[in-house]
C-alpha cells in the first residue's frame, strides 16, 4: 500500500517541487518525498507531536537530507498558514497513531478533511495527492468512511480519484490517489 501511494506520487514530483507530508510519524514517507527533489525542493512536514518531529529530522539528518524540509510542529489544518498560497506537486496522508507511540493520539476526521482540502486548493494541475486510512483502531474506520465520502463528492471535471483496499482481509487499509486534471504546469 505505501509502495504503491509512493509510485503514485514519485510520478507527479520535480526536483524543485513544494511537497507536503501532512503526518510526519517516524518520517518513511517524509524521507521518501526528500529524495524525489535536488536541492531547490521543499518538503512541509507536520506533526502534532514533537516525538515525531525528532524522529523524522533523525532519519533524515541519517540520510543527509536534513535540509530539504521544513519542520512544522502544528496541526496540518493549518497548512494554509504555512504555505501561503505557494503551489505543491505532491501531498501524502497516512492517518492514524505514531507506531510505537501513544495510540490515543491518532488523526481526526475533521481536521484531516480541513488539511485535505487546503492540499487540493494549493495542489498544481497534474499534482497528486495520495492518503492511506487504517481501520483497526478506535475511529479509524470512521475517519477512513469520512475521507472516501469527500473524496467521492470531488468534481470528477477537475479531479480523478483511484481507490484500493485490499478484499477480504479484517481491517484492511484503504488507499485514495486523487490527482487534479490538467496540463503539468512548473512545479
Ligand atoms: C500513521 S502516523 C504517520 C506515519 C508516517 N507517514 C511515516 O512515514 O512514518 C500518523 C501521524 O499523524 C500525526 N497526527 C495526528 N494528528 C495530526 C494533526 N492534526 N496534524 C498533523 N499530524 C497529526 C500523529 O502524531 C502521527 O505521528
Amino acid at each position: 500500500m505505501t509502495a504503491r501511494a509512493q509510485a503514485f506520487i514519485a510520478d507527479r514530483v520535480a526536483p524543485e517541487s513544494w511537497v507536503i507530508d501532512a503526518t510526519l510519524g517516524a518520517g518513511r514517507d517524509c524521507l521518501f518525498l526528500a529524495r524525489q527533489l535536488g536541492e531547490r525542493g521543499r518538503v512541509f512536514a507536520f506533526d502534532i507531536q514533537s516525538e515525531a518531529i525528532r524522529l523524522g529530522q533523525q532519519r533524515l539528518l541519517q540520510a543527509g537530507l536534513l535540509a530539504r524540509v521544513e519542520w512544522i510542529a502544528d496541526c496540518h489544518s493549518q497548512i494554509h498558514k504555512h504555505l501561503q498560497g505557494h503551489p505543491i506537486a505532491a501531498a501524502m496522508f497516512n492517518l492514524g497513531y505514531l507506531p510505537g507511540g501513544d495510540k490515543t493520539i491518532t488523526t481526526t476526521p475533521t481536521s484531516s478533511l480541513q488539511a485535505l482540502q487546503q492540499c487540493l486548493d494549493l495542489l498544481h494541475p497534474g499534482g497528486g495527492v495520495s492518503i492511506i486510512a487504517y481501520t483497526g483502531h478506535p475511529g479509524g474506520q470512521q475517519e477512513a468512511d469520512a475521507v472516501q465520502d469527500w473524496a467521492n463528492r470531488l468534481p470528477r471535471q477537475d479531479y480523478s480519484l483511484a481507490c484500493h483496499q485490499p478484499k477480504g482481509a479484517k481491517a484492511a487499509p484503504l488507499l485514495l490517489c486523487i490527482e487534479r486534471k490538467g496540463v503539468r504546469s512548473r512545479f
